[in-house]
């Protein structure tokens, strides 16, 4: 006998919170193009092509998976304290730099709180607030003076707001703009009550770039995320630093073995071959260099970036990755992030980074 009653309906957060666009092509599409993903290069992920690390693979071989997990993760927390030279009680690991976005959401947000977010950004920051029930409010960085990062503007938003969170992504995805890190502390200073969630995901890509962790203030929370610089995306790694009681109220959250026994000992192989990985994003810079140098010339126009990624304006970004991917070429188009008129590209290696520049020719042709 069907029920005469309506399905449980979730929590009308749930329903309103629409799911985010990400980059890297997903197997359905490549079902839908009838493509395999051996046909396609991926400059839509902003992954380290260089890695893994060598000794990653091999230390996979040696996890024993019929066991549960260390569930504290003690030696990947050990390493990662002495990676970003900070006691261990000040990390935890996660199943990526997302499953800590969520935590945070989960931990902090009530219905009705206010959760700023400055932007353009990845868009999990809101996502996870909204399904919280929170209210999220932006600042915009403008393609018109390449998204430069307006401190006053931001303070102003900020004193008007009051929010209970602030999320900033350092250097930002998608726009590779980092924050001055003195403007920070002072909104961060201002704002005593609020938290601020410094997502640094991509900051091991660039030279010299400086943590928010250098600021040492009660009320930052910095987001690493391994899936990217160590290339351990399909692992799902990644840690937050920050005060021992949001470490504290974060892991109270947390699914319990949600850092599994690969991701693991995939993280200690990984970090003990650091100075590999280094080498490895020193060559993705100058490729990125490179790349964009060549699209230059060919009189393209590419947003400035301090990372390997950057945002290229196009006629019609969904457009232009069609056109690509026809030929085997992923791009990101950046409408989801607000911006139709850009894709977003992550350089490659340069013989991978040549067979873009030929395809994008073709593509607006
Ligand atoms: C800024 C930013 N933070 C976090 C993530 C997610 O990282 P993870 O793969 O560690 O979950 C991404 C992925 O694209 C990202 O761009």
């Amino acid at each position: 006998m069907p029920s005469s009653f309506p399905p449980p309906q979730p929590r009308p957060a749930i329903l309103q919170t629409p799911r985010e666009v990400h980059g890297a092509i997903t197997p359905a599409e490549l079902a839908r193009l009838g493509m395999d993903p051996g046909q396609v290069i991926d400059f839509s992920a902003n992954i380290n092509p260089y890695g893994p690390a060598p000794g990653v693979r091999s230390a996979l071989t040696q996890v024993a998976i019929a066991a549960y997990p260390d569930p504290e993760a003690r030696n990947l927390r050990q390493a990662l304290a002495e990676h970003v030279r900070q006691p261990p009680a000040r990390i935890l690991p996660g199943h990526g730099a997302s499953e800590l976005i969520w935590l945070i959401a989960l931990a902090f947000l009530d219905p009705g709180d206010r959760a700023a977010v400055l932007g353009p950004t990845y868009g999990e920051y809101a996502r996870a607030a909204r399904l919280m029930g929170a209210q999220t409010v932006s600042w915009l960085a403008s393609p018109d003076d390449d998204f430069a990062v307006h401190p006053d503007a931001i303070a102003q938003m900020l004193g008007r707001v009051q929010p209970r969170l602030v999320f900033l992504c350092h250097p930002n995805n998608p726009t590779g703009q980092p924050y001055p890190l003195g403007a920070l502390a002072q909104w961060a200073a201002a704002h005593p009550t609020a938290l601020f969630v410094v997502d640094e995901a991509y900051l091991p890509f660039l030279a010299d770039g400086r943590s928010a962790l250098s600021l040492e203030a009660s009320n930052i929370l910095v987001l690493r995320s391994m899936t990217k610089d160590h290339a351990l995306a399909g692992l799902r790694l990644g840690y937050a630093v920050g005060p021992d009681a949001v470490i504290d109220a974060l892991a109270q959250v947390q699914p319990p073995w949600s850092v599994h026994a690969m991701a693991q000992a995939a993280g200690l192989a990984s970090l003990a071959a650091q100075s590999w990985v280094d080498a490895s994003l020193a060559q993705v810079r100058e490729d990125a260099r490179a790349l964009r140098r060549a699209l230059r010339a060919l009189g393209w126009r590419p947003h400035p970036s301090a990372t390997h990624f950057f945002l290229l304006p196009v006629e019609d970004g969904v457009q232009v990755r069609e056109g690509l991917l026809r030929q085997g070429v992923v791009v990101r188009d950046a409408a989801s992030f607000g911006l139709p008129g850009h894709v977003r590209i992550a350089a490659r290696t340069p013989a991978e980074n040549a067979r873009l520049l030929e395809a994008l020719g073709r593509a607006i042709a």
